[in-house]
Parts: structure tokens; sequence; C-alpha cells
């Protein structure tokens, strides 16, 4: 469909306009997953089938979509995960994308790897912000960060640990994205000249473009193929439950730990003391094969829901489906791809009118299903999701399932 002549209403609508805007290497980079992106893939297709009831009659005079998520009170049950090389969608990336969800009321989460530090992005920020952690194998810089983090005003830590190594991601090696040598500099650079908006906007008026949180610790990691030496280098791939306690005595804010898809890893995780899961599969970009977080999801629920707040993201396109998040379970759901897509397809005024749209879908959506309150949003919403394949219950369908564990 040709874009002139139409303003963007959706997720898809933003992702089209990024991919007119953004370096295919970065686009891709932000479209794609692992392998042949079949959990990629997955992940939204899960969320897609499940059915919702319609109900009527019901007075739907007072719709809230107010939440209680990891001690704070967003306007909605959403947050803005964290996502490396942020500055490089827009000018300052970060910046704006903060600006975006401080106006809409959720939280907001600065990647280890973001390009604007973490004292830009205070400065920016008119609320609270979260701080996502990548284990280093320096625990200098780690304590280093937490402090940072800490001055900053952050108090909620995301420990990511699905990325002992970073997934096979094939996109990035067609683009030249992560390659070292010639060939791929100029086949980066060839992407880079045919988007003069993006470099005029981001690489001239955005500039420095650095890994903020990390260049002083890290003078190399100054361009992609010193920051992909870097995380080679950095990336603790040793990192065991055991070394919770060691963050845990360095940080006294609360613990989401990122990167459960297990029952057996949400119970460790509440053992280890974790405030919050966010069950995920770092959005199809880490084990290929790896099943849906929309499929993990009600088990872990009933596995630790009782114990710990549980979280999820991947593949979530619209208020629709993060009205199913919390119907399966979730406290509540952080997107990725949707804040990218937005923010480099319209800069922060896009990404506002992105999250303005989510949370009016979730408003109608509630109605609709006859429900009022997040709280009083459940399982009982959903009939079913015909042909899924879902947790594989007799029936395919999620509610029959649950109430097989329960008989
Ligand atoms: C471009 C990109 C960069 C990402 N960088 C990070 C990161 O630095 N740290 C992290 O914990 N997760 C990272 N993620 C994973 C997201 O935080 C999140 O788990 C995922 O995007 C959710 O799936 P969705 O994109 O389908 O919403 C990244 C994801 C994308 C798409």
């Amino acid at each position: 469909m040709a874009l002139i002549g139409s303003l963007p209403a959706t997720s898809a609508d933003f992702r089209e306009r990024a991919r007119r805007r953004l370096p295919r290497f970065l686009f891709d980079y932000v479209d794609g997953g692992a392998g042949e992106e079949r959990t990629l893939a997955a992940n939204a297709a899960d969320w897609a089938a499940l059915r919702l009831r319609q109900r009527v009659l019901v007075d739907v005079g007072g719709v809230a979509t107010s939440a209680t998520m990891a001690g704070e009170n967003p306007q909605m049950p959403l947050g803005l995960a964290p996502l490396g090389l942020g500055g490089l969608l827009a000018q300052r990336g970060e910046r704006q994308a903060v600006r975006a969800a401080n106006a809409a009321g959720i939280p907001f989460t600065l990647s280890t790897v973001g390009i604007c530090s973490l004292e830009e992005v205070a400065a920016a920020a008119s609320a609270p912000f979260w701080f996502q952690l990548y284990w280093l194998r320096d625990r200098g810089i780690v304590e280093a960060l937490l402090r940072r983090a800490w001055d900053a005003g952050c108090r909620t830590l995301v420990f990511t640990v699905d990325l002992p190594l970073p997934g096979m991601r094939h996109r990035d090696t067609r683009n030249g994205m992560v390659q070292p040598g010639l060939r791929a500099r100029m086949l980066k650079l060839a992407q880079i000249l045919s988007r003069p908006g993006w470099v005029a906007r981001v690489a001239l008026r955005g500039k420095p473009l650095l890994f903020g949180n990390l260049h002083e610790y890290v003078p190399a990691a100054r361009d992609l193929d010193g920051f992909r030496a870097f995380i080679e280098a950095q990336f603790d791939p040793t990192v065991t439950w055991a070394d919770l306690d060691w963050l845990r005595a360095r940080w006294q804010g609360r613990v989401l730990i990122k990167g459960i898809l297990d029952v057996e890893d949400a119970r460790a995780a509440v053992r280890a003391g974790a405030d919050g899961i966010v069950v995920s599969n770092h959005g199809g970009r880490q084990l290929e094969g790896a099943a849906s977080s929309a499929s993990r999801l009600p088990g872990i629920v009933d596995a630790v829901g009782a114990k710990t707040e549980v979280m999820v993201d991947g593949g979530l396109r619209s208020g629709i489906d993060l009205f199913r998040a919390i119907a399966l379970g979730a406290r509540g759901a952080l997107i990725g791809r949707p804040w990218a897509w937005a923010l480099a397809g319209g800069g922060e005024a896009g990404l506002r009118q992105l999250l303005a749209t989510w949370q009016q879908e979730l408003r109608t959506t509630m109605a609709l299903a006859g429900v009022t309150r997040i709280d009083d949003i459940g399982r009982h919403h959903l009939v079913s999701c015909p042909a899924s394949g879902l947790l594989k219950s007799r029936s395919g369908c999620v509610v029959e399932a649950r109430r097989e564990e329960e008989a």
C-alpha cells in the first residue's frame, strides 16, 4: 500500500515507515531474529491466536487502564523494553523514547548497550526509569554501572539472563552489520548513503554515536566493529544463579530477571530473591526453536505467580495483545520492536501516538469484553486459541488446559 496520503495507525504502519527511513542493516537488526526466525514468528502468532470473549450489557462507563507493576502505578500495564543501539533509530533516540514513555505514564528501560548514557537519559526524563544490565566479566564495570544507575534515579534493575552469547542472526551477517573487513564496511556505507534523511538527522545531528554507558571503560567500543569485539570479550557466559547474591548485595532496588522461559528457571529466580521476572525469549533473537513467550506464560504464572511478579514480552503488537497477556496472567508486558519502529518512523511524536493508540485499544478491548479494571482481567476472558497448539492441551485451548491441570 502506498504510504503517501495515509497516516500511521498501528505498529505495522510504523514498521513500514521505519523500513523507509533506516539503513537496511539497522532496520533488519531491529526486525530480524535468530535462525530461520520461527520463534520470532511464533511469538506474534500465538498472541493473535487467542480469542476473546465478547460480553454485552455490562456497565463499562468507567474503564480504567491504570495498573500496579514493579511497585509503580503506570497508566497501563506496559513498559518499553531495553533495546541496544536505540539511539541509532532516531536523533538521540533514547532521550526521545524516555520522554514519550513519561508522557504515556509508563516505564522506559535503558539498555546497557544503549547509545545515550544513563546521565543523558536522566536529564531528559521526568520520572524514574529502569536500567537493564548485561553481566560483564569485569565486575568493576558492573559495579560502576550499578552506581551510576542508582545515581541517575533508577530503582528497578532489569537483569537480562538469556544472552550468555549473542544468537545467530543471519540478517545481520547478510547486511555486513557485525562483520569486520572492507567488504562489510562498503556494504554498510552503501546502505547508509541510500538514507540521506537518516544521515542528516541521526548520523550528523545525533552525534556522538557512542555506547554511552560503556565507552569510558572500553574506548574501542566506538563503532559496531569495536562493539562486537567488546561483547565477545566482555559478556560473561559463566554467570550462574550463584552470582545473584553478589548482585543483590550491590543493588538496593528491585531486580527483575528478564529472559525466563522455563518453569524450573522461574522457580530458581524466586529462590534467588527476584522481585519479578520477565517471561521472554529476547524477541526470538536468541534460541531459535524456543517456544513462544505466550505459550510459556500460563505455566510459569501458575508455578510462581503467587510468589513474584510475572511480566512478559515478545510478539505483542497492539493493545489487544496487551489485554491477552494480562488475561493469561501477566502483571504487565514489555514491548521492543513496536517502540523501535514508532521511534524510527515518527520520532518522539510517533512513539507518543503509538502508545496512546495502545492505551485506547486496551480500553476499548476491556469495554467490549465487559471488564473495567485491569485486576479483573483473567483467563475467563479467553474463549480459546483455535488451532494454535498452545500449551499442547487436548483441546488446543489455554483455558481448557488450565482446567485439566486443576482437575
Ligand atoms: C533491536 C533490539 C535490541 C535489543 N536489545 C536488547 C538489550 O540491549 N537488552 C535486552 O535485555 N534485551 C534487548 N532486546 C530484547 C527486548 O528487550 C525484548 O525482549 C524483545 O524485543 C521483545 O520482543 P518484541 O520486540 O517482539 O516486542 C532487544 C530487542 C531488539 C528488537
